[in-house]
């Protein structure tokens, strides 16, 4: 069913994401580690996924889990930051299961008639039309089982290789390995809770399924296979390492500095002692591999702290301030690699499916 601007006067909310229709209106949801941190991997992500698209014509999007319509807005941000003269006209089309989510979106896009939002289930209501890039944000896919995944992924890959298309398959998923969690580590599937919503009312809890590279890129492989449609390219994007919303919340690793407060503070020029944002050690039963980042990353993150720190004492507070934001920022979007380890993980698949 497709929702329209018209169909939006119903009132009220109810459900998951009923605190998340104030969250995503509420201009606080952008705060400076949203824009300084979280945006330029976001962008990275789409401008992956564009480079995979041959440019002529239209560039169509199906933004799956669209929820307010975020995709296209980021999307449209890239346009007008980046100013992408060759960023060809959008068509674009948003799924989602949540009506009053929907109902957001198409109030809030109203006047674009190159963007619709219909409602349906990612895992069977994948449109039989070629899209050239399956976007996903907010990890939508992390509401579905691994196995759901699995299938999910199978249909939509078969249905790329149906319309003898190349599309690009962007997956946004919770990071299995991220210290905002680091207690659930052992865990691949629990009950997370939105509780970092800018809203009076409470976020209930849901299962959600978390994912590390290895395991991100077995579920693509298996369904690349069931679906015959070869994937041509796969790169993958850790978001948020440090400075994830829980990291605020305490919720799932209580012992954690609430480095996302301390990182906004220190970008917005306010002074925060070093040893607030020391970055403490990982456990020594994480697999070799996340252990071995998290070693090479501590080092680099407190190096920042120690220099930052001699030099301070020269210079005005709120420029020590911004300069340390800086290059932690630089740390962490510098050792980024994609494993698993930040609050959201992202394959950029390319499917080949016109042999
Ligand atoms: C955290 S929100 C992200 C929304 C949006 N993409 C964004 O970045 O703001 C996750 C979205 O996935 C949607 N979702 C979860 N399971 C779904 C399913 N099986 N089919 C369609 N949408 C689903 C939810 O309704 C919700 O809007």
């Amino acid at each position: 069913m497709r929702i329209t601007a018209e169909k939006t006067e119903a009132p009220g909310q109810e459900g998951l994401y009923a605190p998340g229709i104030d969250h995503y209106s509420s201009p606080q949801r952008r705060d400076a580690v949203k824009k300084l941190w979280e945006e330029p991997v976001t962008f990275a992500i789409l401008q992956a996924a564009l480079e995979q698209v041959p440019r002529s014509g239209n560039l169509s999007v199906m933004d799956i889990g669209c929820g307010a319509g975020e995709g296209l807005h980021l999307l449209k941000a890239l346009r007008a930051t980046r100013s992408l003269p060759d960023l060809p006209r959008l068509s674009y089309r948003g799924l989602d299961l949540d009506e009053g989510l929907l109902r957001l979106a198409a109030r809030t896009h109203h006047d674009e008639d190159d963007a619709e939002f219909w409602h349906g289930d990612i895992r069977t209501d994948i449109p039989e039309e070629p899209f050239d890039i399956y976007l996903s944000c907010g990890v939508p896919y992390s509401h579905l089982t691994a196995d759901e995944l699995q299938s999910t992924l199978s249909r939509l890959f078969r249905q790329v290789k149906q319309n003898k298309a190349q599309s690009v398959v962007v997956i946004d998923v919770l990071g299995r390995y991220s210290l905002e969690w680091v207690p659930n580590w052992g865990l691949t599937r629990w009950p997370y809770r939105m509780n970092f919503f800018h809203s009076e009312q409470q976020a209930d809890t849901v299962p959600m399924t978390f994912w590390d590279a290895h395991t991100l890129s077995s579920c693509v492989r298996t369904a690349s296979a069931a679906a015959g449609c070869p994937v041509k390219r796969q790169r993958l994007f850790d978001r948020s390492i440090m400075v994830g919303r829980h990291t605020a919340t305490g919720q799932f690793n209580p012992g954690l500095p609430p480095y996302r407060l301390l990182v906004n503070r220190l970008e917005n020029g306010m002074a925060v002692a070093a040893d607030e944002l020391r970055m403490p050690q990982v456990p020594d039963d994480a697999p070799d591999s996340i252990r071995m980042f998290y070693a090479g990353f501590r080092r680099q993150w407190n190096d920042v702290l120690d220099v930052m720190a001699q030099r301070a004492s020269n210079l005005p507070p709120a420029v020590a301030a911004l300069m340390l934001a800086r290059g932690l920022r630089a740390v962490e979007h510098k050792l980024a690699s994609g494993l698993g380890t930040g609050h959201s993980l992202t394959a950029v698949i390319t499917l080949d499916g016109r042999g």
